[in-house]
This record gives structure tokens, sequence and C-alpha cells, in this order.
């Protein structure tokens, strides 16, 4: 919310893991972010990071060992910012999308790979409770 109106929101579900073959499986201590986005008008303000943030905190506080989330190939935007909070490729599945026909970038978080939680290489956090 910015001001009171929507500019984003992101979707999470709880346990599940993102499979070799692309599907949704039960996966203890796994948190599967379905989707994150931001309103075309609200892009480029750092509002991405913002919820990145948000989410990587929500990760470690809830106690989660593992964040799996996949994009668009081309999805140029999203693959660098979870990459800035430490989310690293873990596959890329051939013609997971369709409309166009495009390949998924899985990536992946880790909860004991290093974090810079607001994506600023000046303030490493470590496995600590979120500030
Ligand atoms: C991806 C998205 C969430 C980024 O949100 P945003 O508010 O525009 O991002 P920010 O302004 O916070 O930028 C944060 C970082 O994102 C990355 N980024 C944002 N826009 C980018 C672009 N056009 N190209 C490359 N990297 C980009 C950069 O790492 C940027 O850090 P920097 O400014 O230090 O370079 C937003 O573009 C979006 O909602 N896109 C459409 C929805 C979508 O594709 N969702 C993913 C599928 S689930």
């Amino acid at each position: 919310m910015v001001d009171g109106v929507k500019a984003g929101c992101c979707a999470f579900e709880t346990h599940v893991d993102f499979a070799e073959d692309g599907d949704i499986v039960p996966a203890a201590g796994v948190l599967y972010i379905a989707t994150t986005g931001i309103l075309p008008r609200y892009q480029g303000q750092g509002l991405g990071a913002v919820l990145k943030s948000w989410q990587v905190a929500y990760a470690r506080r809830h106690g989660f060992q593992r964040m799996v989330t996949s994009s668009r190939a081309s999805n140029a935007a999203m693959i660098a910012l979870n990459g800035r909070f430490g989310f690293q490729i873990a596959r890329r599945i051939e013609g997971y999308y369709t409309d166009p026909l495009e390949a998924a970038v899985v990536m992946e978080w880790t909860r004991s790979r290093p974090c810079r939680l607001n994506g600023d290489s000046a303030s490493p956090l470590g496995s600590g409770t979120p500030r």
C-alpha cells in the first residue's frame, strides 16, 4: 500500500516446493512464492525491493529453511531482484510457460546462506532476527 492505495502484492504457498517437472509438491520448511508484482505505475521506485525484503523477513521470522520461486526466463527485472536478495538460480524448465511458450527460471533462497536483507552489500545480515 502506498498512501492507502494498493501498489502491488505477492502470494505464498507454505510447505510446498517446486518439483523438477514444475509440479508443486508438499515439502516441510519450504515457502513457495507463487507471485510477486508491483503495478506498472509504481515500478522502478524501489517497491519491488521493499516487497522482496519483506518476503525474506517473513521466511526468517516464520522459520522457513528455503524459499522457491520461478519466473519467465525473459523476466530480467524479477531475476535481478531475486538475485539481489540472495536467491540463486536452481534450474531452468524449458517450455514451462505458455502464451508465449517460454522457459521457467527456478530460483531458491536458503536460510543458511548469508542474506542482504535490504539488498545493500554494505549491510550483511546473518541468520538472526530480521531488523
Ligand atoms: C519485478 C518487479 C516486481 C520489480 O519491482 P520494482 O518496484 O520495479 O523494482 P525496484 O524498483 O524495487 O527495483 C529493485 C531491483 O529490481 C531489479 N529491476 C527492477 N527493474 C528492472 C529492470 N527493468 N531490469 C533489470 N532489473 C530490474 C533491479 O535489481 C533493481 O535494483 P536496482 O534498482 O538497484 O538496479 C516489477 O517489475 C513487476 O512487478 N513486474 C511485473 C510482474 C512480474 O513480472 N512478476 C514476476 C512474475 S511472478
